[in-house]
């Protein structure tokens, strides 16, 4: 059976200070663990793999160590929080409180002003699914968001829930597509 590799970008610089969104650079440890799943996709030895990430630094830099052909995917980007792109969770709170507990009430639907709703993620989504359903072995280096809304299509689960599921970094989750579902699996590794 074919496997579907599903990895979040290695810690970057703005998960060390919170902030949403923009197009940094991984931290040292996120560098780590691009060399590490360097390592781990050579050891799985995995038969005519091709690796996808996003058009941000992040995903990018998380690929570099790791021999297969590769693609960027735009669609493929971080979920955009318009005007609170590059603020954190506090500074959102205060600018924009409203915004703030509207997100909260229904985190699904809801749009950021000049930005995304998952709901919008899970529509753009769609060639990449499409495509990943033809392919073979798949390597994905994507983002949080974007990674809720892909596991949650392959397990079927209620749009509602996807943005809630906590997606842990330095970890690749395999899944392997079964007559009715997938299988999930979780393998951390350690850096
Ligand atoms: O930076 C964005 C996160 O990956 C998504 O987080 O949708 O829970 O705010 P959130």
């Amino acid at each position: 059976a074919r496997t579907i590799y599903l990895t979040r970008h290695g810690e970057s610089e703005n998960n060390l200070t919170g902030v949403l969104g923009g197009d940094c650079d991984l931290s040292d440890r996120g560098m780590e663990y691009a060399e590490r799943l360097g390592k781990f996709v050579e050891q799985e030895n995995i038969p005519g793999l091709h690796v996808w990430t996003s058009q941000l630094k992040r995903t990018i830099q998380t690929a570099q160590f790791i021999d297969a052909p590769k693609e960027k995917w735009k669609c493929l980007n971080e979920i955009h929080a318009g005007i609170c792109e590059e603020l954190t969770y506090a500074e959102i709170q205060e600018l924009y409180p409203v915004e703030f507990s509207n997100r909260d009430t229904d985190k699904f639907h809801y749009r950021y002003p000049g930005g995304e709703s998952y709901e919008d993620v899970v529509a753009r989504l769609e060639p990449v699914i499409i495509e990943l359903e033809r392919q073979n072995n798949v390597l994905v280096i994507g983002h949080q968001a974007i990674l809720r809304c892909l596991i949650g299509y392959f397990l079927n689960k209620p749009p509602e829930d996807l943005p809630y599921q906590e997606i842990p970094l330095h970890t690749v989750v395999k899944l392997t597509p079964r007559a009715y579902g997938c299988d999930m699996v979780l393998i951390p590794l350690n850096v």
